[in-house]
Parts: structure tokens; C-alpha cells; sequence
């Protein structure tokens, strides 16, 4: 699953970024050619002139809306890259400046929870205005707009005298706003299966999580850069548009850019006022339909990331039943009481006894502990590569607890060390692995060698 993921973003974001790379040359070259043409034009339209007729654009909601989401995708950006590409000195420095990986981590989740809520804050105003108000959807795309972008590119290359009369969103505006609500899905659905991966894997499939990751990281990188190359050229480097900051735009850019909806606000063709009663009678159903979904939402999410905050530490605790070897028990497998001989074979016990206890763990320790030579080693016995085969998956080097080097397992995960040398029964490792309540569970001989090598001091050669 993972492999499908990293395939297809592997693809999608060359695709994305080449097909606004390549548009935003064509637009360029064509301004290029035309910049003196282009600068009578823009005279004659009166941008010249700084008091030149305004034509409102964004209402106050609207700018505040794009303020939070300003602040919340950077805060999200520089909290979640670091953790992406975590071997670099920038990510390092980074992650120092917000206080440590745990305190960025939480940044991060406030920020991703203030980024929902703006959502859904814009979910409830479109309702309104869908409902209630009944305006027009103009922000939904239409085969109109396709032809747009085609007529625009024409027009760069060449091939077409003028520029496409467009509405109120253009095609450039409404393919950043699906795009941002595309890439807010994904990043709201496989971040939210990240911050309580036990619940998680609770409803879907283990490998659901290091796909998820895959997804999150990928789908980061997209957005980030599609937001850089596009947004920052057409709003910005091709002339600054301040309108989502002053609410208004000039004369000029209404024409070249919105000059459909600059006809109609001239013939003004203004949406006609409801009538008190309709509006009241619609007010009525609206109103309490969207109390309970912002209440059903906003609980479930409430109760989703906070429910069980530390779940893999208290699990021992909570399911004191334990049972080592994987749900399918195969009966050829080794038992899960096996204790383990000189060479690192698993010995099947005399008295067979299903599942075993916590403290047998450290009976199968004491058989093994009394046996000298020879000592069994991260890189002598295995111990390297049974991680690696059984957890590499999921801890490798893309954040989090990473098992892939002597040093990264010795240095735990977020809640410190995982490994206490000498003493297996406090290691959390151990416990989690022994808990039966992990995505992926050593087999019972594998956990035994695990236990053996961490009573022997977890050494690295
Ligand atoms: C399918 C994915 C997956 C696999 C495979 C997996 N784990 Fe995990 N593991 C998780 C998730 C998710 C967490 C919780 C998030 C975190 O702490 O990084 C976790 C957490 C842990 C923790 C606690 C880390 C901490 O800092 O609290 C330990 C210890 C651990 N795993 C050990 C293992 C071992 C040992 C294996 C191999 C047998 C393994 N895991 C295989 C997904 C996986």
C-alpha cells in the first residue's frame, strides 16, 4: 500500500507542478514579448492612476479566512517538513527553535486542528450562502473552465487575439481552491489517522498507517511547492494582488481578469433580496442543522485525537491478558512460552501452556540469562535484522520511533528510550511488543532473542 502511494505521488507531482510550471512560461514569455503593448494598455486602463475606481471583491470573512489559513499552513509547513525530512541540519535547527520534537508535534496538532475548524467555519458560511441566501456556486468548476485555460494558453502563445472574458473565480482561482480542498481532505484524513494511530488500526488495516504517512508527506510537499509556483505567481510576482488584504480591486485587473463579472456588476445585475418571511422559514431549518453537525464534528474529533493520549504505554497496564505470537496463531510456529539455547534456536517448552503472563517473560529471561558465551549482539545473533524484517516498515527514518540503526533504537521514540539495557521487563519495547496491542507483533521466539539480548545489556557488538 505504501508502494502504491509513493507510485502515484511519484507521478501526480511532477504531473501538477510541470503542467503550472509549463502555463506560467507560456505566461510569462508572453508578457515578455508584449511589455510595452502591456504598459500602454495598463495606462489607458487607469492603473496608472492610484484613484482609479475600486470594485469590492472579498468581504472582511472572507480576508480574515485567508489570514488563519495563511498562519495555520505555515505553521503546519515548517512543523511538518522537519519531521518529514528529518535528517536535515534545517529540520534540526527547526525542531530546536519550537521547543524539541514533542512540543513541535503539538504545535503541529494545533495547528491542524485550527485549520479544520477553519474548514468547517467555511463549510457553514457556503451553507448559508447555498441555503439561505441561495447565491449563485461560483466557485464550482465547469467545462467553461477548461476552455478557459485553453483560451488563455492560445492567447500566451500567440494564437488567439485576446484574453478569455472570465467571472467572478477564474479558472486559475477555482483550480487553487479544489486543489487546497483536495489536498485539505487528504491532509485531514491521513493526519488524523497518524495522531491516534491505535484507534486507527482499530477500524482499518495496520498497513494503513505507514500509507498514511507516505500520503501525509507527500501530499505536504505538493501543497507547499504548488503554493510557492502557483499562488505566488499569479497573486504576487505577476503583478501584486492585494485584494484579499484591502477586500477591493482596480478597474484594470476586474477587466483583464474577471471582465464577465465586471459587466454585470455594471448592468447591475445584483442577486435580489429574500423576503423576511422565506428568509426566517429557511433561517429556521439552517440554524439547528448546523448546530448539531458543527457539535457531532467538532465531538467526535474532540473525542478522536484526546481518547487514549498515551494508549501504547498503558496497554500492558489495561489488557493484562497477554498473548505474544501474531492474532493468526500458526500451530507450527514457535510456542509462545519458548525459551531460547546457545546458538539463538528456540526451544519448545515441556509443559505446554497457552499465551503466557508477564512474569513468565522474565522466567523465559532466567532460563536464558545463566547460559555464558555466546553473547547475542545488535549486529551478532539478528537482532539487526529481525527489526529491520518485522519493523522497518513503520520505524524506519520517517519520523518517530526509528529501529533501522543501533543508535536510533537505543535512542527511543517520543516518549523516551524503548530500550533499558539489563532489564527487559521495564523496557517499553518489551512491554509494547508483549502487550498483544501493536500493529505488528514479534513472533515468540523473536521476542524471546529480543529479551535475551536486552538481559544482556543490549550491546551493539
Ligand atoms: C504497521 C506499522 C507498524 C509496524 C510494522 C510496527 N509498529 Fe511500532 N508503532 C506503530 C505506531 C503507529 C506507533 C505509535 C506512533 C509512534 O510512537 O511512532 C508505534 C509505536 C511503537 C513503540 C512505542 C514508541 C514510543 O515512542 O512510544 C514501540 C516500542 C514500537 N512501536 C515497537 C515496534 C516493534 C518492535 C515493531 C516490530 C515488531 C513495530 N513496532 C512494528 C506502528 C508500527
Amino acid at each position: 500500500m505504501v508502494y502504491y502511494v509513493n507510485l502515484f505521488y511519484r507521478y501526480f507531482i511532477p504531473l501538477v507542478l510541470g503542467c503550472m510550471a509549463l502555463f506560467i512560461l507560456t505566461d510569462i514569455l508572453h508578457r515578455l514579448n508584449e511589455r510595452k503593448k502591456l504598459r500602454k494598455d495598463q495606462a489607458d486602463a487607469g492603473e496608472a492612476q492610484p484613484s482609479a475606481r475600486q470594485y469590492p471583491r472579498f468581504e472582511l470573512g472572507r480576508r480574515i479566512e485567508h489570514l488563519v489559513l495563511i498562519s495555520s499552513f505555515t505553521t503546519l509547513a515548517l512543523t511538518g517538513l522537519p519531521q518529514k525530512y528529518s535528517q536535515a541540519g534545517i529540520s534540526q535547527v527547526l525542531v530546536r527553535m519550537f521547543g524539541g520534537i514533542a512540543m513541535t508535534r503539538q504545535i503541529h496538532h494545533l495547528a491542524a486542528a485550527i485549520f479544520i475548524l477553519e474548514a468547517v467555519y467555511h463549510l457553514v458560511v457556503l451553507g448559508y450562502k447555498l441555503v439561505v441566501l441561495r447565491l449563485e456556486a461560483s466557485m464550482l468548476p465547469s467545462t467553461r473552465d477548461g476552455m478557459d485555460a485553453l483560451r488563455e494558453l492560445a492567447f500566451n502563445l500567440g494564437l488567439r487575439g485576446r484574453m478569455p472574458r472570465m467571472g467572478r473565480y477564474n479558472f486559475k482561482e477555482k483550480m487553487e481552491y479544489w486543489a487546497l480542498v483536495f489536498g485539505l481532505l487528504v491532509m485531514a484524513f491521513t493526519g488524523l489517522m497518524l495522531w491516534n494511530p491505535v484507534l486507527t488500526i482499530k477500524i482499518l488495516p495496520a498497513q494503513f498507517i505507514p500509507a498514511a504517512q507516505a500520503a501525509h508527506g507527500a501530499e505536504a510537499v505538493l501543497a507547499v511547492l504548488a503554493i510557492i509556483l502557483w499562488h505566488f505567481y499569479s497573486v504576487h510576482l505577476r503583478g501584486w494582488n492585494a485584494s484579499m488584504f484591502t477586500g477591493k480591486l482596480s478597474l484594470a485587473r476586474m477587466k483583464a481578469e474577471h471582465a464577465e463579472e465586471l459587466d454585470q456588476i455594471e448592468k447591475g445585475m445584483l442577486p435580489r433580496p429574500i423576503p423576511p418571511v422565506t428568509y426566517r422559514r429557511r433561517m429556521r431549518l439552517f440554524v439547528p442543522a448546523v448546530v448539531a453537525f458543527t457539535f457531532l464534528l467538532g465531538f467526535g474529533l474532540y473525542k478522536y485525537t484526546a481518547f487514549e493520549p498515551t494508549p501504547l504505554a498503558n496497554s500492558p497496564v489495561l489488557e493484562p491478558a497477554i498473548q505474544v505470537a501474531s492474532p493468526t496463531v500458526d500451530p507450527t510456529a514457535p510456542h509462545p512460552s519458548a525459551t531460547l539455547d546457545l546458538a539463538g534456536q528456540v526451544v519448545l517448552p515441556q509443559t505446554a501452556t497457552p499465551g503466557i503472563t508477564r512474569t513468565d517473560t522474565s522466567t523465559v529471561v532466567a532460563t536464558t540469562s545463566p547460559t555464558p558465551a555466546p553473547v547475542l549482539t545488535w549486529t551478532e545473533g539478528g537482532i539487526q535484522q529481525l527489526f529491520s524484517d518485522n519493523c522497518g516498515e513503520c520505524h524506519g527514518n520517517s519520523g518517530g520511533l526509528s529501529l533501522s540503526s543501533y543508535a536510533d533504537i537505543m535512542e527511543g521514540g517520543r516518549d523516551g528510550p524503548v530500550i533499558i539495557p539489563g532489564n527487559p521487563d521495564d523496557s517499553r519495547l518489551v512491554k509494547i511488543q508483549s502487550s498483544g496491542n501493536h500493529p505488528v507483533l514479534l513472533s515468540a521466539g523473536d521476542l524471546a532473542k529480543v529479551i535475551a539480548w536486552i538481559k544482556a545489556g543490549a550491546l551493539e557488538k
